[in-house]
């Protein structure tokens, strides 16, 4: 029998990525995508895979209740998915109210409707900051204490807590996985490596928050999503699974890899005002998922990290729409100049 499957967020960065990825190979998922397109949505990125049969789109809030249980009545999930966020630290800082509404608040309508009416996995896609900033050594486990930093952050450790308690408390069978930074096609360009390839394709101002030493542990998103779609299908109820790629990097480094790999020049760097409460080091230890559910990265950043390059360079049209939009507001607001 077909998985009923709901996805929520499936219409931004990592949720399209999924979607692009199992709905090629998955014959047995009848999946419905619940978005609502802020402006990390985008449904130009699933237009391969937007006429398939097994292919639903419902333009949506999770955090509606009244719309969250007609789907749920109306489709029965077995599986729920919930990509669906606000995924971006800095604008947290800037404005923290919507983090809570989506990331805690939806999180807490969707958990709801899976008690009420009863699901066989809910896997919540969280995140490797809400663990806090580590030294110079050391890795994140499942076992590190939960210490975020950033309004974004906490909202994300607030949903998984709230996930965990409707295990503990009505036995839901939920899974966590907390990955680390990912990179790929289709991310929006207010992160850090589409941010930097597209300033450096237009010969704009690079600007490294800091002293640029902040490390970030990079994982190419089809790896993620590999990890996810594990550990929806086999992870232990009430269980979290860290996914990392053990590919820690300076920022400065990527950026310079960045420009070296388009060869522009370096003197486009700019160092700025450096994000508040910024985290130092984030870095993964993935050991659980890997000898409990068989999972590990197969894709090498070298390789990995040039064809993103190559892909926004290719689909140029896809950025430059979006950064034509309310982008441009978003960009002055942050950094100051157009
Ligand atoms: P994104 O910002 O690119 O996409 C988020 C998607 O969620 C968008 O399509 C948006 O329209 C949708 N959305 C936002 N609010 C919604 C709401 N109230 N109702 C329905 N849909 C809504 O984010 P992303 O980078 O693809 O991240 C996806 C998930 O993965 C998030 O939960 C994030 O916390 C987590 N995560 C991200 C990373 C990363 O490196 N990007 C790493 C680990 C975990
Ligand atoms: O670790 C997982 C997290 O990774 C996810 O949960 C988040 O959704 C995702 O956005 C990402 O968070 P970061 O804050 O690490 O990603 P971001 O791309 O915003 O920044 C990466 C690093 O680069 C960070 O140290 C800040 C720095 N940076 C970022 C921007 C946008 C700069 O120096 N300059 C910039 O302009």
């Amino acid at each position: 029998m077909a998985k009923k499957v709901l996805v929520t967020g499936g219409a931004g960065f990592i949720g399209s990525n999924f979607l692009n990825y199992v709905l090629r190979q998955r014959d047995d998922w009848e999946v419905v995508n619940l978005d609502k397109l802020t402006y990390a949505g985008n449904l130009e990125n699933l237009k391969e895979i937007e006429e398939k049969p097994n292919y639903t789109f419902v333009k949506g809030d999770i955090t509606n209740n009244e719309l969250v249980n007609y789907l749920f009545e109306k489709y029965r999930f077995d599986y729920v998915i919930n990509f669906a966020a606000e995924s971006h630290v800095d604008r947290s800082i800037l404005g923290s109210e919507v983090f809570f509404r989506t990331n805690v608040v939806g999180t807490n309508v969707l958990l709801e409707a899976s008690r009420r009416f009863g699901i066989e996995k809910f896997l919540q896609v969280s995140t490797d900051e809400v663990y806090g900033s580590l030294g110079e050594t050391g890795l994140f486990t499942e076992q590190t204490p939960l210490s975020p930093n950033s309004p974004y952050s906490s909202s994300k450790a607030g949903a998984d807590l709230m996930a965990k308690s409707f295990h503990h408390t009505y036995d839901l069978p939920v899974v966590i996985t907390r990955c680390s930074n990912n990179y790929g096609p289709y991310q929006f360009p207010e992160k850090l490596i589409p941010l930097m390839i597209i300033n450096a394709l237009n010969d704009k101002e690079l600007p490294v928050y800091g002293d640029g030493l902040n490390v970030r542990d990079w994982i190419y998103v089809i790896d993620h999503n590999r990890a996810v779609e594990l550990a929806l299908e086999n992870g232990k109820p009430g269980e979290v699974y860290n996914v990392g790629a053990s590919r820690e990097m300076k920022n400065i480094e990527i950026v310079k890899l960045i420009l070296k790999i388009l060869g522009k020049p370096e003197s486009l760097i700019k160092y700025v005002k450096d994000r508040p409460g910024h985290d130092r080091r984030y870095a993964i230890d993935s050991s659980k998922i890997q000898s409990e559910l068989g999972w590990k990265p197969s894709f090498e950043f070298e390789e990995a990290i040039v064809q993103t390059v190559e892909w926004y360079l290719k689909n140029k049209s896809w950025w430059e729409r979006i950064i034509s939009g309310e982008y441009q507001k978003y960009y002055e607001t942050q950094y100051g100049q157009r």
